[in-house]
């Protein structure tokens, strides 16, 4: 018989955007919620975790990450390091994620499948993470955000796979990434800042190139998230149908129109920018892209306000592995201090994040049906997002990993 456990608590926030519910008691069997309510009884033989004066919500999800690396050394990283250092590290960052109260992470570009890979471990239970949309290789042009440039031509440096010019190049692309496990397709649009392109924000496709590529993914079911910082990439890439903009630093007022009428998603890293100016300096990172990070900063974050309050639809996105994996939750107060309420910026981490993912029937909410994904802190988020930066329970499909602020010992 799957196992009966009962979670009670002061305060309950759904995921939704509804009121928060009082002397909230979620029932659980097996994997799935099966009730939630004030106050309700708990049946004989159920086991009960009484969480006391702390909150719960849905396990939170990051639209954008890149599970598989961490920001180090610069040039240390390009030429000591290969995808197979990658790969043993990659289970630390993800159960690092899952502590952090993360228990969805949608994977936006890894080297040589390694987020495929690690799905896979995670899903047959070898490795305690999150459950993981992954990408496999950003699709990008040669010399663009999803190659390496600036590397010496006779040094043979392996770039990332995830190149590819012209349309037939980049349906060819997608159908591998189909092919290998990939749940969503990444599409660098623009130039980039952590990268050696001179610009931030050049659209690095044509629009036939993006029109191809989104129509492959799409008729392979597949969403796309557009890497893209500059005015008019974010606009070819819209109008190409694309699911998301990430990062979406320079969108002027046309830009937010168009996004509003396609229904596309934001997916704003804001959180980035004090991370990189406080620490790629010492990384040894290039002037340049020191300089690129500069120029994006602040105007992504007053970007992200302005489009917010016009009614774009926001997902929560970080872009971790720029900054420390498990430090996922910091971007909530950048959130807030942007312009979103708190319960908001809930709601895009939750439910709206579930959406973008297409993964709205089983996470993102507490409601009956779904996997009992479900996360606590101790105080009120509601009053203090950064509340989400300590994370006290964890629990992912009726296991719980983290009690009382402790990471539990696996069995
Ligand atoms: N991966 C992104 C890029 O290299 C990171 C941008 C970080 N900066 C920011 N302000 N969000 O383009």
């Amino acid at each position: 018989v799957p196992k009966r456990l009962a979670i009670r608590a002061a305060q309950l926030i759904d995921g939704t955007g509804a009121a928060p519910l009082r002397d909230a008691v979620v029932l659980v069997e097996g994997e799935r919620i099966t009730a939630v309510g004030s106050g309700l009884p708990i049946p004989a033989g159920t086991e009960l975790i009484d969480l006391g004066g702390a909150t719960l919500t849905p396990g939170l999800i990051d639209c954008h990450t890149h599970i598989s690396g961490e920001s180090g050394d610069y040039y240390q990283k390009l030429v000591r390091e290969s995808a197979i250092d990658a790969a043993v590290r990659a289970h630390v960052y993800a159960g690092r994620t899952l502590m952090a109260g993360f228990t969805s992470i949608r994977n936006l570009g890894a080297e040589d499948f390694i987020d495929i890979a690690l799905k896979k471990a995670i899903d047959d239970g070898s490795v305690a993470g999150p459950r993981i949309d992954a990408a496999g290789h950003g699709i990008g042009a040669t010399g663009g955000h999803a190659d390496l440039t600036g590397t010496s031509p006779y040094l043979h440096i392996d770039g990332f796979s995830g190149v590819a010019d012209g349309v037939e190049a980049v349906r060819l692309k997608v159908r591998e990434q189909v092919k290998y496990g990939a749940g969503v397709i990444k599409m660098v649009a623009t130039a980039g800042v952590l990268s050696e392109e001179d610009s931030v924000g050049a659209p690095q496709y044509t629009q036939e190139e993006m029109n191809a590529l989104v129509d492959e993914a799409h008729r392979w079911d597949r969403k796309v998230a557009a890497h893209a910082h500059g005015t008019e990439g974010i606009k070819m890439a819209i109008k190409a149908g694309v699911d998301s903009i990430e990062h979406g630093s320079f969108i002027d007022d046309e830009g937010i129109r168009l996004m509003k009428q396609h229904g596309t998603w934001l997916v704003a890293d804001i959180y980035n920018d004090d991370y990189i100016l406080a620490e790629f300096g010492r990384l040894n990172y290039p002037q340049k892209i020191l300089d690129k990070e500069r120029l994006v900063g602040r105007t992504q974050r007053e970007n992200f306000r302005k489009a917010a309050k016009a009614g774009v639809k926001i997902a929560y996105g970080t872009d971790a592995g720029v900054y420390p994996h498990g430090w996922n939750g910091k971007q909530m107060a950048k959130m807030v201090e942007w312009g979103l309420t708190p319960m908001q910026a809930i709601v895009s981490a939750t439910g709206s994040a579930a959406e973008l993912l297409g993964w709205q029937k089983t996470v993102g909410r507490i409601a009956p049906g779904l996997y009992a994904d479900l996360i606590a802190v101790s105080g009120d988020p509601l009053r203090d997002v950064s509340e989400f930066e300590h994370i006290a329970f964890v629990m992912k499909g009726g296991v719980v990993y983290k009690q009382g602020g402790q990471v539990l010992p696996r069995a």
